[in-house]
């Protein structure tokens, strides 16, 4: 599994945060960005990230902002992706587990690291229960059509 990460300057202490947390736990990952405290838009790097993982390029994605929103709300604009702002244990687990989601985000001002970091490993390691679940989301994917 590869994991692409991306933060905008209100995230940026916590992907760094994140990276030591992966290279721990021996995640392969990618970071684009951001790398300093300048400001940014967070949907340029929100757009980035979800099409790579659109293309395949990689399995999950991460990406921090301010509250987690705003790139939730970016990269669920790119169609196919499923991306879930998550502030809590249980909503991880069942954001892989029943929504499959693509792409975790977290806000950078809202979470301590430790809950931020505890978030990551169960969306990182919950597979998805398939089941009943699909027929969803393939109604989620036709919304996309209409
Ligand atoms: C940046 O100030 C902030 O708006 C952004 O990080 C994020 O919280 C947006 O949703």
């Amino acid at each position: 599994m590869k994991v692409v990460l991306a933060a905008d300057h209100a995230g940026l202490s916590l992907k760094e945060a994140l990276i030591k947390h992966l290279s721990e736990k021996k995640v392969a990952y990618e970071d684009f960005g951001t790398y300093t405290e300048k400001a940014v838009d967070y949907p340029d790097l929100a757009h980035k990230a979800a099409l790579a993982v659109k293309r395949g390029e990689f399995q999950k994605g991460i990406l921090i902002c301010g509250t987690g929103i705003g790139m939730a709300i970016a990269a669920n604009k790119v169609s196919g992706i499923r991306a879930a702002q998550c502030g809590d244990c249980f909503s991880a687990y069942a954001a892989r587990a029943h929504n499959d989601a693509h792409i975790l985000t977290l806000g950078g001002r809202v979470i301590g690291e430790g809950l931020a970091l505890a978030i990551v490993d169960y969306f990182l390691d919950t597979p998805f229960e398939g089941g009943r679940h699909v027929a969803r989301l393939e109604k989620i994917s036709l919304l996309e059509e209409k």
